[in-house]
């Protein structure tokens, strides 16, 4: 996937160097590419489960669960225990200070669904 992206944010670059010719408009417009490739990973489960997970999980964990703070590299291999944890035990995220906006959970529960169909 991030392989995909980088083609894709390569191929944008090459068409807008043909269309484009002095150095300002190329910088310009690097600008605005990087403005749509954010963009589009924030679109991706991956990207938004982890910041979920960074925002209203970890700010917890960093101080409290200090083995359980989430990384986008092993966030998919806890994808189980959160599942557990978040959506059939509702124990998680603990306490009455930090909740799942009904968005948060989506989107936290559409990333657990793409991992297990993997
Ligand atoms: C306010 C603090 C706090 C927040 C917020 C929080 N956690 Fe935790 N979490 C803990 C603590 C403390 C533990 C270890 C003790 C326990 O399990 O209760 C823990 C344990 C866990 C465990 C392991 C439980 C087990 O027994 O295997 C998972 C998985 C987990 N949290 C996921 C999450 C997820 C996902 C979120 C966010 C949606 C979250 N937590 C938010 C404090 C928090």
């Amino acid at each position: 996937m991030i392989f995909l992206i980088k083609i894709l944010i390569l191929s944008i670059r090459i068409f807008s160097v043909d269309s484009m010719d002095t150095y300002e408009s190329l910088e310009a417009n690097n600008k605005i590419n990087e403005r749509y490739a954010s963009g589009f990973l924030s679109q991706y489960p991956p990207e938004k489960a982890f910041q979920i997970l960074d925002a209203k999980c970890n700010v917890c964990h960093r101080r409290k669960n200090k083995n359980r703070i989430f990384t986008k590299v092993n966030m998919n291999t806890w994808a189980n225990d959160i599942y557990e944890q978040v959506y059939v035990r509702k124990r998680m995220p603990k306490g009455n200070k930090i909740r799942l906006s009904s968005l948060e959970n989506q989107e936290l529960l559409s990333w657990i669904s793409s991992i297990k169909n993997d």
